[in-house]
């Protein structure tokens, strides 16, 4: 690939924001250099063009460059019931998702479902997804396929259960040994595909599944881990019925050694300040998904404890219990809830902004890869360009601030205003146009 710059108001947290002072790093005129795939070179644009004088330039100008989002938890099976309003969890699960699930027992529908699921993806911007694949071994091969011809970042694995939800969708735990090891073989460090071993949650999983998840991630290295946890009130109390050994829900995943930094746990609702130090000490971290635990009434996320207890956390749209694909979305409505939870905290839009990229490629193990703009990073970008009559549109010339700005983004915009999506450089989705997967 020919070297390129970029032209834009361009955007990127490459430090944390929650501990850091001036994380935010943003250019009203900016330039990425983009090299064989890599950035080479993030900055104001004068400056960087004084250095690299001969390179083509692309005139992005006005529009904004923002590094691709990271997806710390979604769901491939459940494209099709986004929507299902009015449930809780336990019901949500029965009544509306479920029965979806099972329906990817078919190859053509399984297909199907992979052939919506991971262009959506693409045209809200997500770049990396850590998703939770299908209970079926089929199914789960059709969306790594799918991820992987359309160039995205994805880690994902068969979705383990034997027990407390519908009969089709249970494995004995032999076979969920026997599926995962093949799926690792044909997967995992393929390309920018990763496998991650993923029991549903521990009310669906025996102590000999668990004890399976312990074993594979022990015979294979770099493995990802990926449940749900403390997500809903009913769920606690049914896991303390089933697991009635466990001082409380964490210690059911650790008696299991499933706690550790390649894991990532869904929800972290109700956690403790207590379970919330153990999760810290072992180095576990937690996709918070504010549109789904508004959805299902789950819950207020205690975003202080986790940061008092330094456990570390990122964005997940938490599709279909959740409301969509917009990583954009996602971090306003953590923004609104924030505002209103018992314990408040008020997010600026740099935290927003980390939350939705960097946060979920640390969560992910993936920060070397991808995240910001840091020279070496995979060139991974979102390119934001609204229509002129979009209010969005005057946003540089009257926000006042670029921290202003990105407020502007994460309140006004959506997939109908990302323009292009490029992994390493290459462009996967654009908009009005069909992915070129
Ligand atoms: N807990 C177990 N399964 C699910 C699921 O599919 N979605 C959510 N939000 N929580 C779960
Ligand atoms: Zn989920």
């Amino acid at each position: 690939m020919t070297p390129q710059l970029l032209r834009a108001t361009l955007f990127h947290t490459p430090r944390d924001p929650f501990r850091e002072e001036r994380a935010l790093e943003a250019y009203a005129d900016g330039a990425l250099l983009i090299e064989d795939g890599a950035i080479n070179g993030c900055g104001d644009y004068g400056a960087i063009r004084r250095i690299y004088p001969d390179v083509p330039v692309r005139d992005l100008r006005g529009g904004y460059l923002l590094p691709g989002f990271v997806d710390t938890h979604i769901h491939f099976p459940q494209v099709r019931v986004l929507g299902g309003l009015g449930y809780t969890l336990l019901d949500w699960l029965e009544h509306n998702t479920l029965p979806e699930e099972a329906r990817l027992a078919d190859s053509d529908y399984a297909a199907a479902i992979a052939r919506e699921f991971v262009p959506a993806l693409a045209a809200h911007g997500t770049t990396t997804a850590l998703v939770f694949g299908s209970h079926f071994s089929h199914a789960t091969a059709l969306l790594f396929e799918a991820a992987e011809a359309a160039g995205l970042r994805v880690a994902s694995g068969l979705v383990l259960s034997d027990r407390m939800l519908r009969e089709e969708l249970h494995q004995t735990p032999e076979q969920a040994y026997r599926e995962s090891t093949e799926l690792i073989r044909r997967f995992h460090g393929k390309g920018r595909l990763l496998y991650a071993v993923t029991p549903r949650f521990a009310l669906s999983s025996s102590e000999a599944m668990l004890e399976v998840c312990q074993t594979l991630l022990a015979e294979h290295e770099g493995l990802r881990f990926t449940t749900h946890w403390n997500e809903n009130v009913r769920e606690i109390v049914e896991v303390m019925r089933r697991f009635p050994w466990a001082e409380d829900y964490l210690s059911v995943y650790e008696r299991y050694h499933l706690t550790g930094r390649n894991a990532v746990l869904a929800h972290s609702v109700h956690s403790t300040p207590a379970q919330l130090e153990r999760l810290a000490a072992t180095g576990g971290a937690v996709a918070h998904c504010p549109c789904s635990n508004a959805a299902l009434g789950s819950g207020f996320f205690p975003m202080q404890r986790h940061l008092q207890a330094g456990v570390r956390f990122a964005l997940g749209t938490d599709v279909g219990g959740g409301t969509g694909f917009s990583l954009l979305k996602e971090g306003l409505q953590a923004y609104l809830l924030q505002r209103l939870a018992p314990e408040p905290y008020l997010l600026r839009p740099d935290q927003l902004l980390y939350l939705a990229t960097r946060a979920g490629a640390e969560a992910m193990g993936l920060q070397e890869e991808t995240g910001d703009f840091r020279p070496g990073k995979s060139a991974d970008y979102v390119y934001i360009r609204p229509a002129a009559c979009c209010p969005l549109a005057n946003a540089l010339d009257q926000a006042g601030s670029l921290e202003r700005v990105l407020g502007w983004l994460f309140t006004l915009a959506g997939a109908d205003h990302i323009e292009e999506v490029a992994v390493a450089g290459r462009v996967i989705h654009r908009r009005e146009c069909k992915p070129l997967a």
